[in-house]
């Protein structure tokens, strides 16, 4: 069922052009498309710190569940809240990307991650009908959707994305355009949509690929159109919260809820515009998704066009000292705090906007260069900052809130380290970075090519392409 749903599924959608299904599409690595960095991932990235404190942190499940969201902020202990939360799929989600580490590294000796993650992710599934996170059920699949990838035949996995599909397809007003992100129940034709929703589309394609329901495409799609209209400014920026009328679809206020100010630009909320701008654009570059939904089939740019604009801004406009604010509008005086997971959410979405560069044809090598180097430049940059071996969390200094009374800054935060994490596979992946990394080894685009290098790139997609079409491989 499965299987011949996703073939008639890919064989409609691919034409037609079949050779863009991303296993096959050799011009991402391929001689002439080799990204030329000069930036260097840094090596704590690949440090077995990552996977010892991920472990220990996995290991000390509370029962019943609870999920760490971000640390303390002096001894960088994890607090734990509720599985009702919305940041509760990062830490499972982290666990299967460490388990994706430890096959594109070939790591040996390690523990069952994916074990793991499915342990931690059981208590997610009551959520499917019973959550109170709104547009973020999007985030909550994140770990059912890597079940799938390793297990399309899971069928609690399957269920549970296509369940917060429907749910977030629920929250689609066709007159606003939109999926609505925060309810507002004392202020019922009030719809508020926040920039952070373009990441809860990711569901919405996923769960498109398993059932063939294009409406849900066409969900994402109309909210892309809109958010690229009504949030992002004419100079790449973005508003926070734009506040709809849900009975005449008109704007009633663009403002803040996270960010310094209605009219400044939240790093945050930037950092999840360029990745779900880019995750728009072409579904090609995604491990799990095989079509190009959007772009080849509709050749609107204008996602990719935005996703760059929005990266523009984003490195312009960062300090000399690459640390990224958690508002760029903040004023330095006194100091504003910095964000990492900003950062890391950033690093992961340049990459991710690096091989939509590297997708199109011809490939277009120089903005796939640019946006590489400044993902390895983010990253070294919050890791000279933040990284803490001594803390629960891998990073210090995220922001998950500035604004008294509840400021809540310089702490460890659990979907900066998920990103941390992901943006280090995707380098390995992409042939930027190899596993373990030391001052003396040659820096990426030096020549050489180690055993990632050379092993990663063609099999991880091309993995998942034959293991959906049911092939073995
Ligand atoms: C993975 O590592 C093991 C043990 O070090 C080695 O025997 C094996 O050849 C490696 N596999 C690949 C594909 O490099
Ligand atoms: C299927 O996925 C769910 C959710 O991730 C997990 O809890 C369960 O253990 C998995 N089942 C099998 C048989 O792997
Ligand atoms: C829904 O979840 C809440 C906890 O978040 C729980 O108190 C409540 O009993 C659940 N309701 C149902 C119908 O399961
Ligand atoms: C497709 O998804 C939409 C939104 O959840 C739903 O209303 C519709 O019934 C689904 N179509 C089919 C054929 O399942
Ligand atoms: C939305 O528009 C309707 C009709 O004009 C109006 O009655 C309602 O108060 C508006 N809602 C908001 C939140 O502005
Ligand atoms: C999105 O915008 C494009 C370009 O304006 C338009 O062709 C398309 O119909 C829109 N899609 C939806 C679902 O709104
Ligand atoms: C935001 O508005 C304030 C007050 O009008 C103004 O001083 C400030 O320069 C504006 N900031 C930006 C980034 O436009
Ligand atoms: C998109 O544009 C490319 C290049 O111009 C063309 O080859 C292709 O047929 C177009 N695809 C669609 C669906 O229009
Ligand atoms: C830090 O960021 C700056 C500005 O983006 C960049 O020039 C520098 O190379 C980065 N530092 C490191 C260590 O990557
Ligand atoms: C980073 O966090 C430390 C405390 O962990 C704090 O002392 C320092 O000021 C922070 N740096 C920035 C740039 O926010
Ligand atoms: C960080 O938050 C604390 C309150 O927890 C606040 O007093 C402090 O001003 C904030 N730091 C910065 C640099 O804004
Ligand atoms: C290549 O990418 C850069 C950066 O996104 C962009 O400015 C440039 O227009 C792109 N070139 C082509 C030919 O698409």
């Amino acid at each position: 069922m499965f299987f011949s749903a996703f073939f008639l599924l890919f064989n409609t959608l691919t034409q037609p052009s079949p050779t863009l299904a991303l296993g096959s599409d050799t011009r991402l690595y391929g001689p002439g498309s080799k990204i030329l960095a000069s930036a260097q991932a840094p090596s704590e990235l690949y440090s077995s710190l990552v996977q010892q404190k991920v472990l220990k942190t996995a290991q000390a499940e509370p029962d019943p569940a609870q999920y760490p969201q971000y640390t303390d902020r002096t001894q960088g202990e994890w607090q734990y809240f509720v599985p009702d939360t919305w940041t509760t799929g990062f830490f499972p989600a982290t666990l299967y990307e460490l388990n994706t580490r430890a096959t594109l590294c070939n790591l040996t000796g390690q523990p069952d991650w994916v074990g793991m993650g499915r342990q931690w992710a059981a208590a997610e599934v009551p959520l499917e009908t019973n959550t109170t996170v709104g547009h973020d059920v999007g985030f909550l699949s994140f770990p059912f959707a890597q079940e799938m990838q390793i297990n399309p035949s899971n069928q609690t996995a399957k269920d549970a994305v296509n369940a917060f599909a429907t749910a977030l397809a629920a929250r689609f007003n066709p007159v606003v355009g939109c999926t609505r992100s925060w309810d507002t129940p004392n202020n019922p034709t009030l719809f508020q949509v926040i920039i952070d929703n373009m990441m809860n589309l990711e569901v919405l394609f996923v769960s498109e690929s398993l059932t063939g329901n294009t409406t849900l495409r066409d969900i994402a799609i109309s909210h892309a159109n809109k958010t690229m209209e009504n949030h992002v400014r004419p100079d790449g920026s973005s508003f926070h919260l734009v506040e709809y009328n849900s009975t005449t679809g008109a704007v009633i206020d663009r403002i803040t809820a996270q960010g310094y100010a209605d009219n400044s630009t939240w790093s945050r909320g930037q950092a999840w515009g360029v990745y779900g701008f880019a995750n728009s654009a072409c579904r090609c570059s995604s491990s799990l998704i095989l079509l190009c939904t959007v772009y080849y089939h509709t050749n609107d740019t204008r996602y990719l066009e935005t996703s760059r604009a929005m990266a523009t801004y984003f490195v312009n406009n960062l300090p000399s000292d690459g640390i990224v604010p958690w508002d760029f509008n903040a004023p330095l005086d006194p100091p504003r705090p910095a964000d990492t997971s900003a950062a890391t959410i950033v690093a992961t979405g340049l990459l991710l906007l690096a091989r939509q560069e590297l997708s199109l044809s011809p490939a277009n090598t120089t903005g796939a260069t640019y946006w590489s180097n400044a993902a390895m430049n983010i990253l070294s940059n919050a890791t000279q900052l933040a990284w803490r071996p001594d803390w629960q969390s891998l990073l210090s200094n995220g922001t998950v809130n500035n604004h008294y009374p509840s400021a809540n800054n310089d702490t460890g935060i659990v979907y900066g380290d998920y990103y941390y994490i992901k943006a280090g596979n995707d380098l390995v992946q992409m042939g930027l970075a190899t596993c373990s990394q030391d001052a003396s080894s040659p820096g990426p685009g030096s020549g050489q090519t180690s055993g990632a290098r050379s092993r990663c790139p063609p099999c991880a997609w091309a993995r998942s392409l034959r293991r959906m079409l049911g092939r073995s491989s």
